[in-house]
């Protein structure tokens, strides 16, 4: 006789067989069974792609996106995405020469008939009247990803727990006529001879020497830094008579995947929340200005609160379910920020690490992880309607422009069900 686990419901066992169930409770709390996964680690793919290369020279950025890249086919739970900026020999490069400012993984459906125009620039997309966003479930507008981080890329855990999964090309989803694709948008400047580091990840106006953004438009005089004034063929200010060679460069991205399966498989969905939200009970529409700036603090903070910059928002999330992964993205200068309920609740608390030398993965002043949050699954249950507080702190002992607060949960609207002993 064999035992053996199974996924079924347990409404569905036959009446007859259902003294089998209770014999098989029984025998799994007496043994240790009662928390065994299946681990079918055979099932799990996984594949390692390339960016297009781009090159950079001191000072230069780029804010690329790349159309129809590579991704794994077919209807797919992913279970795990992650990336980071290599050279051609595929050596890591440092944050230190090459600050990854964001990438992000955009799904989208284009008709099949398409001409596959290479197309670079995100409102030239948005026009055609062939293609349509997959957007997360999100309420931004503005932050429709399904995958993206930024500098801290390399040592922030990004697997979905088992047994969930993101599904990805179920071919009833796609419309009739359409194909989906994926498209990468990277962001990095090259700070190698940078007067100010820190100042061009920041996209300081200043050190880049621009008066318009790229549509054109005059930035207003009041606008001291952030993505309008570090778009992409800008070039930040490096050291006079400052030379290096120009450095071929590629996004690395690997993933992890299951074939899809409903017996086995769980769908998440992804929410990103911004602390920049301006959303309102009354107005219900959300804004997310993406960026904001965190003023040098003053003598009194000093004195009160050692100058923690403070963002809040409060936003309703729509539909709720069970978290089952959480964590924050911030900018340098951040110490941390957190999703709480309305009562103060924390539901997930995500903080920065710094690196503190030189090597890849561990640049000094750079956030080079996050911290995250796997809540015991069942345990966290966001009601539908339920009012969020997002929180990020930033150090104001010095001004920071183009900081960010994001928030990134995965939620599960449905617990794994009950297993089952069958004996065979
Ligand atoms: C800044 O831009 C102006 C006009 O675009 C140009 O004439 C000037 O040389 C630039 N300055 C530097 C330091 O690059
Ligand atoms: C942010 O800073 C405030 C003020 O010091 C503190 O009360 C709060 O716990 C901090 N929040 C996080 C998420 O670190």
């Amino acid at each position: 006789m064999v035992l053996r686990f199974v996924d079924e419901k347990v409404k569905m066992i036959n009446p007859q067989l259902s003294w089998f169930y209770t014999l098989a409770v029984l025998l799994a709390l007496s043994c240790t069974f009662t928390k065994a996964e299946i681990q079918d680690n055979s099932r799990l793919k996984s594949a390692v792609f390339l960016s297009p290369e781009f090159v950079l020279n001191p000072g230069s950025v780029i804010n690329k996106f790349y159309h129809n890249i590579d991704f794994p086919r077919g209807h797919i739970g992913i279970k795990n995405f992650n990336a980071e900026v290599v050279d051609e020999a595929g050596v890591p490069v440092s944050l230190q020469d090459t600050y990854l400012h964001h990438w992000v993984v955009a799904r989208y459906y284009l008709r099949k008939d398409s001409k596959d125009t290479p197309l670079n620039s995100k409102t030239k997309l948005l026009q055609r009247s062939d293609f349509k966003w997959v957007r997360n479930d999100g309420v931004c507008d503005n932050l429709g990803q399904y995958f993206g981080l930024g500098s801290e890329t390399r040592k922030t855990d990004t697997h979905v727990p088992d047994p969930y999964a993101i599904e990805v090309g179920n071919p009833d989803e796609v419309p009739p006529g359409y194909e989906e694709r994926w498209l990468l948008n990277v962001h990095a400047i090259d700070t190698r001879g940078a007067v100010d580091r820190l100042g061009c990840t920041e996209c300081k106006c200043s050190l880049y020497n621009v008066t318009v953004d790229e549509y054109g438009r005059h930035i207003r005089p009041d606008y001291e830094g952030g993505l309008w004034c570090c778009y992409d063929e800008t070039r930040c200010k490096v050291k006079e008579g400052f030379q290096h060679a120009p450095r071929k460069l590629y996004l690395r991205y690997s993933i992890e995947w299951i074939d899809w399966d409903d017996k086995s498989l769980l769908p998440v969905k992804i929410y990103i929340f911004d602390v920049t939200d301006t959303w309102k009970p009354s107005n219900g529409k959300h804004q997310c200005k993406i960026e904001y700036e965190v003023n040098h603090c003053d003598s009194l903070a000093m004195a009160t609160n050692g100058c923690i910059d403070t963002m809040k928002t409060s936003f309703n999330m729509p539909r709720g379910g069970y978290v089952v992964y959480g964590v924050a993205h911030q900018h340098a200068g951040g110490i941390g920020s957190a999703l709480y309920r309305k009562d103060g609740g924390v539901i997930c608390s995500s903080t920065p690490t710094y690196g503190k030398g030189n090597e890849p993965g561990n640049e000094a002043g750079y956030i080079v992880g996050m911290s995250t949050c796997y809540p015991d699954p069942g345990s966290l249950k966001i009601q539908d309607g339920e009012t969020l507080v997002l929180e990020s702190n930033y150090s104001s002992t010095r001004k920071h422009t183009g900081v960010m607060g994001l928030f990134y949960i995965l939620v599960a609207e449905e617990l794994p069900r009950p297993k089952a002993f069958s004996i065979i």
